[in-house]
């Protein structure tokens, strides 16, 4: 897609033609879309900025030191430096100097009743959850909550087997369920399997819920089914659960979503080597998540440079859904709405200040336009890493064949990361950016305000 967006390079300057993606990545990166946090690592000094490729330029290079100047060139050709070196923030970029005042508070209160206190006998609720590993992770989390809205025993989720992603895995084979049983014991009762009746298991009766059902809105559909039949399923689970809850419930699903459910030892060991990997090449370094899948830009309604052929064949995806309206990729990308292309996260981490040297760790999909797409990220970090250049195929050999244990490799290393940065509002980038807030990393209005105090001293 490179050479289709006509591009050109030469002498260090880049010429990207007009509104398009460079400078709509800075107004973007500005003012939403991108969650980048921070890990306080007391890990040795960082490699940014240093390093023998850094070129003072006489005036502060990039758009963002000179704010006027973007708007200028938002009409007309966009030209600009880039440089390859960092910032002068140095450790300002990789450690937030207010994290320590975020403290996590998913402990209950003490209003909050013991699980054995509120179980009622003989009912049973099952879900089965829907879409990706993350998408069903907040369906796991609701299910949790759900249960004790109904003072029901929870039967351990069945994963969804079938959904685009397509994975045979159980929820055993994912996650810790002796710890996701142990650590709630005090809130839900967790069991394995509905308990046998007269040597069958009861086969469960299935009904959905409507999406975001609050606490009232079960006790009227889900209760009485299961005061009747005993055994409930809920299918297609995922966001059936309001976000309107007491305070009691809302910790509930903190401690489920960062306590209990816990990756199984495979997937953790394996991650975490992957992390060891990264850290002793670089000591820091930035995980990215990046969706750039044909169906997801397509979906988006948006323009990424590709010309006619790029129109004719994302147009063609698009028809898949009948009721997308009409969009105007224009104002989609003025509005912010647009995904950043791999090339355009490129100049964000740059404008940002990261430095050449940097590596970057990639968990990504699909790539619309394969390598070519990515040639101009990797120009600008030529230390560019996934788990497929960081493990053999021999040590990737047992999760290859499972989309989900391979995301979750992917979540392990973006969670252990320094830096997180992401294109796209997705399932997995949300799950990631909530974890970092809540466990003490910091989110990217800190780079910028950094960088604003760090202008305010000339
Ligand atoms: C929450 O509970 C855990 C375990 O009971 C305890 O170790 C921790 O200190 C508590 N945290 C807060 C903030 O009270
Ligand atoms: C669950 O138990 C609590 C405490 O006994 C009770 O107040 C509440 O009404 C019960 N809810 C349902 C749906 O059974």
């Amino acid at each position: 897609m490179g050479s289709r967006r006509r591009r050109q390079q030469h002498h260090g300057r880049w010429v990207v033609p007009s509104v398009a993606p460079a400078a709509a990545a800075f107004v973007a990166a500005g003012m939403l879309l991108l969650v980048v946090a921070f890990h306080c690592f007391l890990s040795p000094p960082p490699g940014v900025g240093g390093g023998g490729s850094f070129v003072r330029r006489p005036n502060p290079p990039f758009l963002l030191n000179k704010p006027g100047e973007l708007r200028r060139n938002l009409v007309g050709t966009v030209d600009f430096t880039v440089p390859s070196g960092g910032s002068k923030l140095g450790e300002e970029l990789w450690v937030s100097k207010s994290a320590h005042n975020f403290v996590g508070c998913s402990n209950a209160t003490k209003e909050f009743a013991d699980a054995k206190a509120v179980t009622e006998s003989n009912r049973y609720l099952t879900i089965a959850t829907s879409g990706g590993l993350n998408q069903q992770r907040t369906g796991i989390i609701d299910a949790v909550v759900a249960a004790r809205i109904l003072n029901a025993t929870l039967v351990i989720p069945k994963l969804d087997q079938a959904s685009f992603w397509k994975d045979a895995s159980d929820f055993v084979d994912i996650f810790d369920a002796d710890s996701f049983i142990s650590s709630l014991s005090n809130d839900v009762k967790i069991i394995r399997q509905v308990p046998e009746r007269n040597g069958k298991t009861p086969s469960p009766y299935k009904m959905r819920v409507p999406r975001k059902c609050t606490p009232t809105c079960y006790e009227n559909r889900v209760l009485p089914a299961l005061l009747k039949k005993h055994v409930v399923q809920l299918t297609k689970f995922d966001y059936r659960v309001s976000n309107r809850l007491e305070t009691d419930l809302q910790k509930l699903r903190c401690r489920v979503n960062y306590h209990a459910l816990q990756f199984t030892d495979p997937i953790l060991k394996m991650g975490q080597m992957l992390v060891q990997r990264m850290r002793a090449k670089s000591g820091r370094f930035i995980a990215l998540h990046l969706r750039f899948e044909p169906d997801m830009l397509a979906f988006s309604g948006c323009y990424f440079g590709g010309g006619e052929i790029e129109r004719r064949e994302l147009g063609e995806i698009r028809k898949r859904w009948k009721t997308l309206h009409e969009s105007n990729p224009d104002r989609e990308r003025r509005h912010g709405k647009c995904p950043l292309t791999p090339e355009e996260v490129g100049f964000m981490l740059r404008a940002l200040g990261f430095g050449k040297d940097v590596h970057l760790y990639v968990a990504s999909g699909d790539v619309y336009g394969g390598e070519e797409t990515l040639a101009p990220l990797k120009a600008l970090f030529p230390n560019f890493h996934s788990k497929e250049t960081l493990a053999s195929k021999e040590e990737l050999a047992p999760f290859l064949p499972f989309s989900s244990r391979m995301a979750a490799l992917d979540y392990v290393v973006c969670d252990g990361s320094d830096v997180f940065v992401t294109n796209n509002n997705g399932n997995m980038a949300r799950m990631l950016a909530g974890r970092r807030w809540f466990i003490n990393k910091m989110c990217v209005q800190e780079i910028f305000r950094a960088q604003e105090d760090h202008k305010a001293q000339f």
